[in-house]
């Protein structure tokens, strides 16, 4: 399978451990699987077990789905597999929801002919007492097997691997850790808050790690790229415990192209070899050194553009003075406040068409409060400047509504009942099951359906007051409640046929001129990319099919990102500014969501409430551009056009 950005001897000056980098995350899964599948098949040719060291946790989940695949289509067995699994929480049951014992029975042992007595974890229900012995004998066993064959590890933010946190030594045994704030915090979804993760966990240590015959790191989704990066090309360093890898004789780092993007030979390619110099990369560059020396754009010059490795652009290209009013002008063309197209204005430097004057606008909201937290300026500007602004809620959102929000709305309807006598014994009946069992809900118990039913409509209601702010009919707002959300549960059903058929109808429906989507690359099992995929995958499907050829070629895709990262500035394709009003109405429209206000379910690292981030988001924008020298905005929403 081909890599995307193949490695080079050049790009060797910057890694320090051999990399592969695949165009998705679907591709790098498959082949680690492939590697996993060669080694046991290997092992049994010999008559001999295979040791699987194995990783819990988001990156692993589609190894597992290929080797499950393999094993029903390819005949691949697992009877000659002993596998020994990283880590566990500390305390934890086997049948937690939450356990690791759990996820592995789930995500693969349950679906393959492993046998039961080889699969080994971390036991997380011992006595503090038994720990130590404990992790002594599951070294030995791991020695008395012959030594991992093949370690299969993920990483986490803060560069841990297994659970050994920043400050692990390389010869650190197996043990009982505390576990960092950062990836405690990065469990709280998982755990509905911070205070129900366990704060210790037994991990296997580095040492054994490092002793695995054979490694391969996975790393998948943009917010791993900044910690890839240290562990490639920084220096070993017991902050960042994957970067003992650079040791191992024989480790990989497998990433998929959104884990990438901070390395050298992606961020800054002409650093590392000869470029081919398109508008593209030139954008890149330039903003990039203009960003980095902190001046605008108009302002560099050759000697910037020496001293920073460019030398070859400007012999190029050149000079300095050229480029950067090429570069000056491609920013100022992406800046409109007409995200429909301005009518009767000339377009060809503008990011949108002029015509037709009134477009069909089908705004795509993984979650119901998406729509006005990402792109609030350009929903509301949209509708005042008269075009057919429909908006589609993805998903229920019901899990991130509170208990106590949920009881708030039953009370109130049964309250409302008894006050105009309509003594409706079904809604009490209702109202009293659900509160019964809040009453007595259990840390990880699965709401019942009239708890998940009350709260996905307190969540249409707020999005529909949003839409009623902004000015969109209700005919408009459409409730597409896609089924691979409908878990009750932060971990969700892979995207389905069903998800994409209500996708394909709606937009065929719609006929769209424009579609925003959230195009967040962040996490590639989040409820946003599987949003995004039913998208791109509905539009695919609708550009093959003869019968749309009319309008589908007249549908362009928007992207926008959300709540947690913007676009870099390089990709921004259309920059719709917003004046201090403006973002006080977004403000207020985003404050309709009153269950994401004032404490959330899933608060993550980041304390600040949403109208905040955005406003922070928007404003950094326009600094940035401000910074590049161009025109000072109170703030901006940025937009990337995709080509499907
Ligand atoms: C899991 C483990 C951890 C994870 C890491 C990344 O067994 O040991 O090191 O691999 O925290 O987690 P995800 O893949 O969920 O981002």
């Amino acid at each position: 399978m081909a890599v995307l950005i193949p490695d080079s001897e050049l790009s060797k000056r910057f890694e320090k451990v051999p990399t592969a980098i695949f165009s998705n995350a679907g591709i790098a899964s498959k082949v680690v699987a492939i590697e996993i599948a060669q080694i046991i098949r290997s092992k049994q040719m010999l008559n001999k077990p295979c040791i699987l060291g194995l990783a819990t946790g988001s990156t692993p989940k589609g190894v597992y789905k290929e080797l499950i695949r393999m094993h029903r289509e390819e005949g691949l067995s697992f009877r000659n597999v002993i596998t020994f699994n990283l880590d566990e929480y500390y305390p934890m049951q086997p049948d937690s929801l939450y356990s690791y014992v759990r996820f592995m029975k789930e995500q693969l042992f349950n679906h393959v002919d492993i046998l039961p007595e080889n699969c080994h974890i971390p036991d997380g229900t011992l006595s503090k007492e038994r720990i130590a012995s404990f992790c002594r004998d599951y070294e030995s066993r791991i020695e008395m097997n012959g030594g991992i064959d093949f370690q299969l590890l993920g990483i986490g933010g803060n560069g841990h691997i297994g659970f050994n946190e920043p400050g692990s030594t390389s010869n650190s045994k197996t043990r009982l850790v505390a576990l960092d704030h950062s990836t405690r915090a990065a469990a709280s979804q998982e755990f509905n808050g911070l205070h129900n993760v366990p704060r210790t966990a037994i991990t296997l240590g580095v040492s054994a790690i490092l002793h695995a015959k054979r490694v391969v790191l996975m790393a998948l989704g943009e917010h791993k790229s900044r910690i890839v990066k240290a562990s490639i090309e920084g220096p070993v360093s017991e902050h960042v415990p994957a970067s003992y890898l650079q040791n191992h004789p024989h480790a990989t780092f497998i990433l998929d192209e959104a884990s990438a993007t901070d390395l050298t030979r992606v961020k800054t390619p002409w650093l590392v070899d000869t470029c081919i110099w398109d508008k593209k990369l030139i954008k890149k560059a330039v903003t990039g050194l203009a960003v980095s020396l902190k001046k605008p754009v108009l302002k560099l010059t050759d000697k910037d553009y020496n001293d920073n490795g460019m030398g070859e652009l400007v012999a190029q290209h050149g000079p300095a003075y050229d480029i950067n009013l090429e570069v000056f002008n491609q920013l100022q063309n992406t800046i409109t406040g007409w995200p429909g197209g301005k009518p009767n204005a000339d377009d060809s430097k503008r990011p949108e068409r002029a015509l037709p004057a009134v477009k069909r606008v089908l705004i795509f909201s993984p979650h119901p409060d998406d729509d006005i937290i990402s792109m609030g300026g350009t929903f509301m500007r949209l509708q005042d400047q008269g075009h057919d602004v429909h908006v589609a809620y993805q998903t229920s959102g019901n899990i991130a509504v509170s208990d106590e929000e949920a009881l708030r709305y039953a009370d109130f309807v049964t309250g409302f009942d008894q006050k105009f006598g309509l003594n409706n014994s079904e809604i009490d009946a209702i109202y009293q099951n659900a509160k019964e069992f809040l009453k007595n809900k259990k840390q990880s118990e699965k709401d019942i359906d009239e708890v998940r039913q009350i709260k996905g409509l307190i969540r249409v209601s707020e999005a529909k007051a949003t839409c009623r702010f902004v000015g969109i009919p209700d005919n408009n707002v459409h409730l597409m409640n896609l089924p691979f959300y409908e878990t009750g549960m932060v971990q969700k059903k892979p995207l389905g046929e069903e998800d994409i058929q209500l996708t394909v109808d709606l937009i065929k429906q719609i006929k769209p001129h424009q579609i925003y989507a959230a195009g967040d690359l962040a996490d590639p099992h989040g409820t946003h990319k599987v949003c995004l995929d039913a998208v791109f995958e509905a539009l695919r499907r609708l550009k093959d099919d003869p019968e749309n050829q009319d309008w589908i070629k007249d549908c362009w895709l928007w992207l926008y990102r959300g709540a947690w990262q913007e676009w870099d500035i390089h990709q921004i394709e259309m920059a719709v500014p917003m004046s201090p009003d403006q973002v006080l109405r977004k403000r207020y429209g985003i404050f309709k969501h009153q269950s994401q206000k004032d404490g959330v379910v899933f608060q993550g690292s980041d304390s600040r409430e949403f109208w905040q981030r955005a406003e922070e988001r928007n404003k950094a924008t326009a600094d940035l551009y401000n910074k590049l020298g161009l025109p000072e905005y109170e703030a901006i929403e940025a937009f990337v056009r995709y080509l499907y």
